[in-house]
Parts: structure tokens; C-alpha cells; sequence
């Protein structure tokens, strides 16, 4: 397993981080905690959840991710071993169930935020403390442009930093992250951090995949120049890069068939480009899941590939694909596919 340094702090994390978001809804405790075993037995250190797993998100199951990892924890002890981190949601008018119906990246919720995941993961500390998505009118969640909207009521990114100091000042928090962030507000961030504004974000939770490289257009170089590394959610596309759902088929359990609303890796552009990736994979006798997973990993300006699984096997499948290298000639054709698919699911 290789491990890098998370932004500019101490910290080093396996270059798998394991997702966490089925765990309480599609995963039981027990199969979790078979996950968590099995992951560190492989090297991994770096767990990946937020106060508002497991999705899909609502009130009976809010923070139940959490309290599984905390269970974990307390279980097997040497809590050093493992690098957790969390995060605060963003607003959302469908949070009714959170903070009063009003999560905000304002003061009052992150210091209760902290506080509530701290118990649930019963743990003293968090090591990387992550806002999920901006509290302001951003380009995220499947969507590739942006509209300004003047009259919008965003938080002062001010007010959020000086919050995550205070909990990092207390001992809380070791390092914070931004998540479903733009080039804008990534480096509005650092700058303040620089000017004495908050902590140094350390990474950038971002979607990345086959099919989805626009991390590429901006963020990347301000990963590399800034020391400020991706963390790549979504990976496998929720799955579909694996082929499983290509022709209309829709196994059982399984994600898309669960929740068939979730649009954001359907539609026609997709399945063309998953098409291509998965008959690519074939042709060269690659597992498709593990190719697209070693494309994302050997990308320079990626920290950890956060990685999901709902069984055993995928979870070996997956963390087996962090040791597996691309040919030239298979990233070669890769180019060229995303070519003609370049966003098709931002
Ligand atoms: N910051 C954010 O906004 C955000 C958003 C999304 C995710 N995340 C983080 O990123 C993690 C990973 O996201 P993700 O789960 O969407 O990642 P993903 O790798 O795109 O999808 C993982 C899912 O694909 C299926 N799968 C995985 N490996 C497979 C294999 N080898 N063969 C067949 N099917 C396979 C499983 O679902 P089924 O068995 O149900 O098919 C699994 O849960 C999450 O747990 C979370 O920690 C963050």
C-alpha cells in the first residue's frame, strides 16, 4: 500500500481511503466492520464518512455511519492506527431532521457539528474535518456551469474558517478539507488560511472518474502547486463503470436498481462512454472496475481514491486495483475515449 501526506500537516493516509456511505442503510454493522477489518489488514488507514451517512440520507439513519465507526473503534481500540474523516453537511432544505431544520457552515453548527460526530464516533479527535458542499451557490452535484445569483444567502467563508480554528485550537479537529469545492473557493480558502483566517485546508473531496474529469480543467493544478491533494469520491461512476447496469440490466440490491432516480451516471452519454471503457477493459483482459480504479490512481494530483463496496469480493477487487498499473497503450485509449466522452457526468 502507498501511503501520501494529507495537504501540508503530518498526516499520511493510504492511498485507498474506504467510503463509508452504505454502512447503516445498503451494509449492516457487522458486515462494516468486516470491511474496516479486512481494509486495514491490506494496509489501508484512511476512513472516508460524514454525519449525514448512510445515504440515501434521512432521519431515521442520520449519523448511523458514524456511530458504526465509533463501535468499531471502541472495539478494537488503538485508535492512532486509523485516520477518520467526517463531515458537516452544507444547508439543504431537506435536512429538516438536522440542527433545527438550518445546517449552515456558520459558527453555532460546526462547533455542535464537531461535537455530536466527536460522541458518535466516540473519539477524542477528527482527523480531517470536512465541509461537504459550500454554503453558497456553486457548480456541483452534476452540474457543470455557473449562475450567479447576487441576492443568494451564502456564509462568509471568513466566519466557516475562524469556527474549524476554534475546533482545531481545542484539539478537536487535526486537519480540515473542502469537498464538492470549486478552483474559486479553494483558493479563497487558502489565501485566507494564509492571511491568518483559519486552518489550511488540506484536501479536496471531489468527484472523479472516468467519467468525470473536471476536476482536470482547474483544480488539479491547485492541487499540485498548492499541496492540497484530491480525494476522489465516486471512482466507479456508483458503480456503473463496472458494466453491471449496461443494456437496461439492473441486478439486485444493487445501487441504481435501489434508488433509479439517481441520475447523475445515467442517461444516453454515459452508458456510450461506459460502453467503451468497460469493452476497452475487455479487450485487454482488465477487470473493468479495476481498471477504471487504477486510472484513478495513478493520477499525480490525486492523495486517496475513496472507494466503496457492498460486499467482500468488490472490496478486494477494489483495493487489489490500487497495486495494478495501466499500460501506455490502455491509457492511450483512454485519452481517446474521453475525447469523445469528455463530461459525460459532471
Ligand atoms: N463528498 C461527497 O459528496 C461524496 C459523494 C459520494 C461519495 N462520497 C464518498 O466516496 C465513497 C465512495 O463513493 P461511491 O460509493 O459512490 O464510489 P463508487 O466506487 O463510484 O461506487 C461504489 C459502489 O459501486 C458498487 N461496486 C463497487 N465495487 C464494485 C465491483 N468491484 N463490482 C461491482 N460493483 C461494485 C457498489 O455498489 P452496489 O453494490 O450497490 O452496486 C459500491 O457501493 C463514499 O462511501 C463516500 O465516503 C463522497
Amino acid at each position: 500500500m502507498e501511503y501520501r501526506r494529507l495537504g501540508r500537516t503530518d498526516i499520511e493516509v493510504s492511498a485507498v481511503c474506504l467510503g463509508t456511505m452504505t454502512w447503516g442503510e445498503q451494509n449492516t454493522e457487522v458486515e462494516a466492520f468486516a470491511q474496516m477489518d479486512y481494509a486495514l489488514d491490506q494496509g489501508v488507514n484512511f476512513l472516508d464518512t460524514a454525519e449525514m451517512y448512510p445515504v440515501a440520507p434521512h432521519a431515521e439513519t442520520y449519523g448511523r455511519t458514524e456511530e458504526i465507526i465509533g463501535n468499531w473503534l471502541a472495539a478494537r481500540g488503538r485508535r492512532e492506527r486509523v485516520i477518520v474523516a467526517t463531515k458537516i453537511v452544507g444547508p439543504g432544505s431537506r435536512f429538516r431532521y438536522i440542527r433545527d431544520g438550518k445546517p449552515r457552515l456558520d459558527r453555532k453548527n460546526i462547533l455542535a457539528a464537531v461535537d455530536d460526530s466527536l460522541r458518535r464516533l466516540r473519539s477524542d479527535y477528527i482527523d480531517l474535518y470536512q465541509l461537504h458542499w459550500p454554503d453558497r451557490n456553486v457548480q456541483a452535484f452534476g452540474r457543470l456551469g455557473y449562475e450567479h445569483d447576487a441576492a443568494a444567502d451564502e456564509m462568509p467563508l471568513e466566519e466557516t474558517l475562524a469556527a474549524l480554528n476554534e475546533a482545531v485550537s481545542a484539539g478537536k479537529v487535526r486537519a480540515v478539507g473542502l469537498s464538492n469545492e470549486t478552483a474559486w473557493g479553494v483558493m479563497r480558502c487558502l489565501a485566507l488560511a494564509d492571511a491568518g483566517t483559519g486552518p489550511r485546508t488540506a484536501s479536496i473531496q471531489n468527484p472523479y472518474s472516468l467519467l468525470n474529469r473536471s476536476f482536470e480543467t482547474r483544480l488539479a493544478e491547485i492541487a499540485l502547486r498548492e499541496d492540497c491533494g484530491l480525494l476522489g469520491y465516486a471512482p466507479l461512476g456508483a458503480g456503473t463503470l463496472t458494466g453491471k447496469y449496461l443494456d437496461g440490466r439492473r441486478p439486485p440490491g444493487a445501487r441504481l436498481t435501489l434508488w433509479p432516480d439517481n441520475k447523475r451516471y445515467q442517461g444516453p452519454q454515459a452508458e456510450a462512454a461506459i460502453r467503451a471503457y468497460v469493452t476497452l477493459a475487455r479487450d485487454h483482459d482488465l477487470d473493468p472496475a479495476q481498471m477504471a480504479l487504477a486510472f484513478v490512481f495513478g493520477r499525480p494530483f490525486l492523495t486517496a481514491a475513496i472507494i466503496g463496496a457492498t460486499d467482500m469480493t468488490q472490496l478486494e477487487t477494489n483495493i487489489a486495483a490500487a497495486s495494478l498499473r495501466l499500460s501506455p497503450e490502455v491509457l492511450e485509449r483512454i485519452e481517446e475515449i474521453h475525447k469523445v466522452y469528455t463530461y459525460p457526468c459532471p
